[in-house]
């Protein structure tokens, strides 16, 4: 992996699970995080995790469903480091429920949750980079974009969306040399998976062609491989991360 010193990462989501992981991955690869959530004890915590182990990371409260916020975070970033190279634009969640039992405020959550954030980050994020000469940009999809999954029929139609909207960016901003990728991870232990059956995982888990659950550091993982230069001639594209499940027969 190529280093990532002097270089600057905002990461959203970064409180818990693959945001965490991402953050942590991107301190130890010698880039200087933002760490943002809404959580600040959380945000904090992860904070503390990447300058224990020798990397240097700010937290910036942002809940990113809101203009304002983002634009904040965005400011904040450049107030504290000067520049924007990489961002993960990975905060979401995921409800369910069926279509018809969907109400309009279910609807509306899940999209702004998931899809409205990430067009609000790179709105903010695409022109600091377009300053500084380029950068590289992830947003968070999911295997739901992917299969017809029940009752995840708008967090579906959101990841779908983020894939869309990310290869539309590549679209635009490659002659700036902004390269835009999404990451979609399969299940992958975290906290989105608290409210889940205690046996759930473990049926999941034979569900998988690799056998076994994803931990947030496979994302990471791949997140910073997305933004580093081993990836420069990667652009527009859907990293899926999910032990083969969407393309292995099992
Ligand atoms: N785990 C999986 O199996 C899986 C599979 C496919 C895709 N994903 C996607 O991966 C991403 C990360 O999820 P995770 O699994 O790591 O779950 P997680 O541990 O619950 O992390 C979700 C993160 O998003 C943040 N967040 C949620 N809404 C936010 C808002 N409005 N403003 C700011 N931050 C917000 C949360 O922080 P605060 O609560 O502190 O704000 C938290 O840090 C999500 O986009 C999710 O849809 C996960």
């Amino acid at each position: 992996m190529s280093s990532m010193a002097g270089k600057v990462a905002i990461v959203t989501g970064a409180s818990s699970g693959i945001g965490r992981a991402a953050a942590i991955a991107f301190g130890k690869a010698g880039a200087s995080v933002v760490v943002v959530a809404r959580r600040a004890d959380k945000g904090e915590e992860t904070v503390g995790l990447i300058t224990e182990s020798g990397g240097e990371a700010v937290f910036v409260q942002a809940d990113v469903t809101k203009a304002s916020d983002i634009e904040a975070m965005v400011k904040k970033t450049v107030e504290t480091y000067g520049r924007l190279d990489y961002a993960f634009n990975n905060a979401g969640s995921g409800s369910s429920g069926k279509i018809a039992d969907l109400s309009e405020a279910d609807w509306d959550f899940e999209i702004n949750a998931n899809l409205k954030s990430v067009w609000l980050s790179m709105k903010y994020e695409i022109p600091v980079m377009q300053q500084s000469g380029g950068g590289a940009i992830v947003n968070t999809s999911s295997q739901g974009a992917l299969l017809g999954v029940a009752n995840y029929g708008a967090y579906g139609a959101a990841k779908a969306g983020v894939i869309a909207l990310s290869r539309a960016a590549a679209a635009e901003y490659s002659a700036d040399r902004i390269r835009i990728n999404t990451v979609s991870p399969g299940a992958v232990k975290t906290d989105l998976w608290a409210e889940a059956p205690p046996d759930m995982l473990d049926q999941v888990a034979a569900g998988i062609p690799l056998q076994r659950i994803g931990v947030p550091e496979d994302i990471a993982e791949a997140v910073v491989w997305l933004c580093s230069d081993g990836a420069a001639f990667v652009t527009g594209h859907n990293l899926v991360v999910d032990g083969g499940f969407t393309a292995v027969q099992k």
